[in-house]
């Protein structure tokens, strides 16, 4: 198995580690297979932009590097941008994964998103987008509704 160096590169150094106090979303996910979790902090400006984003994983290699490439994906872009990130675009972002460790680049779509459903929660305004909070399976992705 051999990792890009782009992959190296955010895993060793990654970008925007760390919390933020008072986020506007926090978004928390975990994979229950491998144990690893992930954290992810937004600060949000009145016009829906993304001004901050910080993150906390809790995992495998790939996991620190795609949480760092998604922070730096949606830094600077609007909450609906973010929404729009997909996995396998972080995956591209970073030169590719291999295919055992692209679940790893799921939590970091999720964590986004989990981040946004908080924040949404926080501002009154309805979910409208899928995602799954209780996110434990790599392939299944039901999504739960409340
Ligand atoms: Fe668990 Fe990568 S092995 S997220």
């Amino acid at each position: 198995m051999k990792y890009s160096e782009k992959v190296m590169d955010h895993f060793t150094n990654p970008r925007n580690v760390g919390e933020i106090e008072n986020a506007d979303g926090v978004g928390v996910v975990g994979n229950a297979k491998c144990g690893d979790i992930m954290k992810m902090y937004l600060k949000i400006d009145e016009n829906d932009v993304i001004t901050d984003c910080k993150f906390k994983t809790f995992g495998c290699g790939a996991a620190i590097a795609t949480s760092s490439m998604a922070t730096e994906l949606v830094k600077g872009h609007t909450v609906s941008e973010a929404l729009s990130l997909t996995n396998s675009a972080v995956v591209e972002a970073l030169d590719g994964l291999p295919a055992i460790k692209v679940h790893c680049s799921v939590l970091a779509e999720e964590a986004i998103k989990s981040a946004v459903a908080d924040y949404y929660n926080k501002i009154g305004r309805p979910i409208d987008f899928d995602y799954d909070p209780d996110h434990d399976d790599d392939h299944d992705h039901h999504v739960d509704e409340d």
